[in-house]
């Protein structure tokens, strides 16, 4: 028929890029979206889906009857299942329990079998859900593991498909790219497609506070990650399929202001996207605020509200998780400062581990920040970190702890909700404030402990 596309996959692409005029009111620079949820299997991982399937049967290794395995948040799988829809070809999904019962329910609509594995273990952990797609793709004849986290498939899709769509819509008239992180397929692919256009145009990533990647690309440092709610962005390893090297900055958001501005701009813009749209969009704004000049912005939207209605759009959700506005009442990191003053103690990386000890003993505290020359902190030195060093070294204490630096702490922000640190504090043993790139404070469980104490009102 006149008009027609010869199947669904070909329906994949020509979304539209949208200007925001409500959410971005404080905002000098003007932002814009680019909204994929208008994709066939509702995401920006159709274009992902589709390029893995053709390069798998172009390599020889999916072919007829074959099965697709994959680990995936849903958007992956989704769109993965779309395209086998089309060609005949099976599906296994794993995914982790913290993920939208719209995603899975979607996948099973595909008819795709779907796996649900933990959240809260290490990747490594037999459980998690990278492991049990692994032992999956042994156990079944014929499969084929999409691996998005490991296959250079997933931003080559955004390197030949989103990306020069974007620059043939806008013919390059933008300056900074925003996206969120995840396996950085879309932020590598595009990133590279950009920059070789256009060297000036920034690329900004946008992780959640809980994810390692902003500390790795501001220090070195892997961190441990801990648990948050935004779906699809942020990670607790580091996939091949990121390439922070094409990063010109990264942004954190936390899982409140995600889903504010998720609400936000549904309410106000009519955007129906899903929570990391949220993230990119506020990641994009506080980049804005930072720029000296207003620059045009583009940020892509990856999905749609529809797969969080029982969670980002339900009050009740919203509410038993501390994220509506009404439930503020403890405030922010910010607030803990503010109350709690205390003189941040540092050290210099050369510092030596006698001068170190020092510090600790006459300060009567347990661990302390360490910086390099540009002040910026490479990491903490802890009274474990000094007793392990001690033990190996045979008392060498002229050695510049440095060397010594652990990464057993969480990065948060001044705008870091206390409702959210109680959470931080299940996994880390400490907490830098950090923005800016510039450390504000140092929080221990006892800082919020004595705080919450001042803020809770006695009883009559
Ligand atoms: C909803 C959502 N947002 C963002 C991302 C991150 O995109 P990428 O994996 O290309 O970094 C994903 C990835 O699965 C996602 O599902």
């Amino acid at each position: 028929m006149k008009g027609a596309v010869a199947d669904v996959t070909q329906a994949i692409g020509r979304t539209p890029i949208v200007k925001l005029n409500h959410v971005v009111e404080d905002i000098e620079s003007e932002i814009y979206v680019k909204v994929e949820y208008m994709n066939p299997a509702g995401s920006m991982k159709d274009r992902v889906g589709l390029n893995i399937i053709r390069d798998a049967e172009a390599r020889g290794m999916l072919g007829p009857g074959g099965t697709i395995i994959e680990a995936t948040s849903g958007n992956t799988g989704a769109g993965l299942a779309m395209v086998a829809a089309t060609r005949g070809y099976k599906c296994i999904f794993v995914m982790p329990d913290k993920m939208s019962q719209e995603k899975i329910d979607a996948l099973r609509a595909y008819g795709s079998k779907v796996v649900v594995c933990p959240t809260a273990v290490e990747p490594s952990d037999p459980r998690s859900y990278y492991s049990t797609a692994r032992r999956l793709v042994e156990e079944t004849p014929g499969a084929f593991y999409a691996n998005q986290y490991h296959n250079p498939a997933n931003p080559e899709a955004h390197y030949l498909s989103t990306a020069p769509e974007i620059w043939e819509q806008t013919e390059g008239d933008f300056d900074a790219f925003v996206g969120g992180m995840g396996t950085g397929g879309t932020l590598s692919g595009c990133g590279r497609y950009f920059k070789e256009r256009n060297p000036d145009i920034q690329i900004v990533g946008v992780d959640p506070i809980g994810s390692l990647y902003y500390e790795y690309v501001k220090t070195g440092r892997l961190t441990k990650a801990f648990s948050y709610y935004v779906e699809g962005i942020g990670e607790d390893f580091l996939p091949s399929t990121m390439n922070l090297d094409i990063l010109d900055e990264v942004v954190q958001v936390d899982d409140k202001e995600c889903f504010s501005m998720t609400r936000a701009l549904v309410r106000r813009e009519g955007i129906f996207c899903g929570g990391s749209c949220g993230a990119a969009v506020m990641g994009a704004i506080k980049y804005a605020r930072e720029l000296k000049e207003p620059k045009k912005i583009l940020v892509l939207l990856p999905d749609n509200a529809q797969k969080y209605l029982s969670k980002i759009f339900n009050d009740d959700w919203m509410r038993s998780n501390g994220f509506l506005e009404e439930d503020d009442e403890t405030g922010t990191v910010a607030h803990i400062l503010k109350r709690h003053p205390h003189k941040l103690i540092t050290l210099d990386r050369l510092t030596s581990v006698r001068a170190a000890i020092n510090t600790l003993k006459q300060n009567g505290i347990s661990q302390i920040p360490v910086l390099d020359e540009a002040k910026r902190h490479v990491g903490i030195v802890s009274e474990i970190d000094l007793l392990n060093f001690l033990v190996e070294h045979e008392g060498d204490l002229d050695h510049p702890i440095g060397d010594l630096v652990s990464s057993d702490y969480a990065t948060v922000t001044p705008h870091t909700r206390t409702t959210l640190l109680k959470t931080i504090f299940n996994d880390a043993k400490v907490c830098l404030v950090v923005e800016h790139d510039r450390l504000l404070g140092l929080l221990t469980k006892i800082d919020l402990i004595d705080y919450l104490a001042s803020v809770t009102t006695p009883a009559p």
